[in-house]
């Protein structure tokens, strides 16, 4: 053998002509939190992803998720240093599924796939470079590895075959063996970190959704959003003024549609790409009573931005000596891992904008593109390359605003066009410039194994059609908004589907309560909000039931199961969403295993079954587990502010025993930080005369209570 095999102790590590390998095991792993092990190997960076995201691991949550054995075996990981580089490979079984490496827009399943995890604006293809190109994966062995690296890594996620693999596929002739393939079966992951350490992670489940509640609790928990966050959001043309802002909300309000906040695009500052920081005072001559009138219509505002420095901005000579060797459109680049930009960069934000009343943030161009970004070549003042810059800096941007607006104790919610491992509990939501639906359902499928929100957003459509199917989705994910900075549209835009659209905006305000809940337990428990199916308990793809109702051929569970689902995921515990995109006026839904039922109607759907479904244009379809329990409230034009009382329609589908979890806080501070919440059970049952009866738990004595008088709705008929 020409490496050796060591046990790692601590950090004592021998040097075997200058390369070791590290074959880990057991003791090699410290377990650093309840099913949550961490192993060093050589000399990791001083700026990492977790470092740089400044993550605080929720270790009590963690210990409720319980103990569990290391799930994989550990002589088969093996870490090498050498050569300025660390290669880490990690076993994998013949069947074995991977899911997750970060923001992919195409692809869910990946394995077989060779990855470079850059941080970069989505260029169409899925290989690696993307608005968090995460370093975690999980298997459907329930479990999950994360590389807590801020270097570019290349992921070879099941491809190369080694000759010392216990589990060789060995050599065919191409001649004459039809079984020959170009490429055969590998055993592995295998990655390459480009400097010679790293500190790895492995999360246990037992289950996949386990180990990714494992990963979002170790980062912190994930966000929790202001209940105004889960409104609607609107976010206006560029060079629009305060008095055109003013006139937006109003035509809001006109045409009765939900609207809790908007987004002002470039033109509130002096100057832009490069950044001022600083209001347009031409545009808005007045900030401080502009934001007033806005806050007493009931709309917040979001201000966009990007990182990089103006000349003309009074911040400019301050920042200088912070800033790297080379400019964005002409603007300097803080070097955000220096405690003197922070500030600087706090102070301005804090004394112009939030003091005076702003919500919140888009953090713009934190990506890429590379010929508009700083290059490889770049130098910071820190001494951190260019390339750990780049892949931190949408963490250390979030990490500015979250901070401060912490510190004011008011919650915010905003948007960011690049994150990465550790960002879970930033309130920031990813956007992009590309713009495919199918795609970016696909996006929000895999922000679900990666610890980061993604919103579909909508900005323009060339028909109705399109139009509404894209509201539709954006209703159902994390961030509900129009994207009009250039296309100008408003949700009224097509005139022939705005009934259409204005029941969607409503219906997503109704179910405020249900998504405030799940983001309750994104952040108590880890759970991602929006998922793919793949982490749905029922949704067993390598059971072999027999599919009814399926036209996919003689086996179509049996394609279901190699099928990728791309088009169909989770909102929350209960909400399996199917959207339809232009042209489809029907398709196909998997529904796991359980009866399932139609979230409008309360009909029953099917159970462990694809269906096919034809909605019409008006509908997306969205089917409920049975004993879903879906806590709703009037459709209401803005959200619900705090202290103020609501009326809930608790919507209870199917025949089970009914159980749900609803959380109330004030909505607005972190005050629940020092425990001013409460989470009221909801349960749904026969009574002893078999009549269906729901019954809500009283709030803690003490505790913020919101819950005004409470309807029950019995939606589905026997
Ligand atoms: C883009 C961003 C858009 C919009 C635009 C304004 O970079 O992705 O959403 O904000 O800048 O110039």
């Amino acid at each position: 053998m020409m490496t050796r095999k060591i046990t790692v102790i601590a950090s004592v590590f021998i040097i075997f002509l200058l390369t070791f390998s590290v074959s880990a095991q057991t003791s090699s792993w410290s377990e650093v939190a309840p099913g949550v092990w961490k192993m060093s190997v050589g000399t990791p960076d001083k700026l990492d992803l977790f470092r740089a995201a400044d993550i605080k691991p929720a270790l009590n949550a963690l210990s409720k998720l319980g103990t569990a054995a290391f799930p994989l075996p550990p002589e088969r990981i093996t870490a090498q240093t050498g050569n300025g580089t660390t290669r880490l490979s990690f076993p994998l079984e013949k069947e074995e599924k991977i899911f997750g490496f970060g923001l992919n827009f195409k692809t869910v399943y990946q394995r077989g796939r060779i990855l470079q995890l850059h941080v970069d604006h989505y260029g169409g293809t899925d290989n690696g470079r993307t608005h968090a190109p995460v370093p975690f994966y999980i298997t459907d062995r329930g479990y999950g590895v994360f590389i807590n690296s801020s270097r570019y890594l290349t992921v070879y996620a099941g491809t190369g075959v080694r000759k010392d693999s216990p589990d060789a596929p060995g050599e065919r002739d191409r001649n004459t063996d039809d079984n020959w393939t170009a490429q055969p079966y590998s055993d592995a992951v295998e990655i390459l970190v480009p400097t010679s350490g790293v500190e790895v992670y492995v999360f246990a489940g037992p289950s996949m959704l386990d180990a990714v509640r494992r990963f979002n609790l170790y980062s912190g928990g994930g966000c929790l959003p202001p209940r105004w966050g889960l409104g609607f959001t609107q976010r206006v043309p560029r060079l629009y003024t305060s008095a055109q802002v003013v006139n937006e909300a109003k035509l809001f309000e006109e045409h009765g549609f939900p609207l809790d906040f908007i987004g002002l695009e470039p033109g509130w500052q002096s100057r832009s790409y490069p950044c001022t920081l600083e209001w347009d005072t031409s545009r808005f001559p007045d900030p401080l009573a502009f934001i007033r009138i806005m806050k007493e219509m009931g709309i917040r505002l979001n201000l966009w931005t990007n990182p990089y420095i103006s000349s003309k901005s009074s911040i400019y000579e301050k920042i200088l000596p912070f800033t790297g060797s080379h400019t964005v459109w002409g603007g300097v680049v803080p070097d955000l891992t220096l405690p003197g930009a922070v500030e600087i960069i706090t102070d301005q934000i804090d004394k112009s904008q939030v003091s005076i009343g702003i919500s919140g943030y888009k953090i713009d161009e934190s990506d890429g593109y590379d010929r508009w970004l700083w290059p490889d070549v770049a130098q910071f003042p820190s001494g951190n390359s260019a390339e750990q810059i780049r892949q931190t800096y949408g963490l250390l941007l979030q990490k500015i605003t979250t901070d401060l607006f912490h510190r004011k104790n008011q919650r915010t919610f905003g948007l960011t066009r690049s994150s990465n491992g550790g960002g879970s509990s930033f309130p920031y939501v990813i956007y992009n410039d590309y713009y495919s639906h199918e795609d970016f359902i696909t996006a929000l499928i895999n922000s679900g194994f990666a610890g980061v929100l993604w919103t579909p957003e909508v900005r323009s459509s060339k028909t109705g059609e399109e139009w509404l199917r894209r509201f539709q989705t954006v209703c159902f994910s994390p961030m509900a908004m129009i994207n009009a900075w250039s296309s100008g549209t408003r949700p009224w835009s097509f005139p022939e589907v705005e009934k259409e659209v204005k029941e969607y905006a409503l219906l997503r305000m109704q179910l405020i309560p249900y998504l405030y809940s799940e983001f309750a337990k994104y952040h108590f428990e880890g759970t991602p909000p929006f998922r793919g199916m793949n982490l749905e308990p029922g949704f067993n793809f390598r059971s072999k039931q027999v599919i009814k109702n399926s036209d996919l051929g003689e086996d179509p569970y049996g394609e279901a199961i190699v099928k990728e689902i791309r088009d169909q995921y989770m909102t929350g515990e209960y909400l399996l969403v199917a959207p339809l995109f232009t042209g489809q006026t029907t398709r196909e839904v998997i529904l796991p295993e359980g009866r399932w039922f139609d979230f409008y109607t309360g009909n029953y759907a099917g159970d462990g079954e694809i269906i096919k479904v034809t909605p019409g244009l008006g509908k997306i379809p969205v089917f409920v587990k049975d004993g879903a329990i879906i806590p709703m409230m009037k459709p209401v034009l803005h959200s619900t502010s705090a202290g103020q009382k609501f009326d809930l329609e608790i919507r209870y589908y199917g025949s089970a025993p009914g159980f749900y979890r609803l959380y109330d806080d004030d909505g607005e501070t972190f005050d629940y930080e020092q425990g001013l919440y409460s989470w009221r059970d909801i349960h749904v049952m026969p009574d002893k005369k078999g009549k269906i009866k729901g019954t809500i738990s009283k709030s803690e004595k003490g505790k913020p209570d919101n819950i005004g008088e409470v309807a029950w709705r019995f939606m589905t008929v026997n």
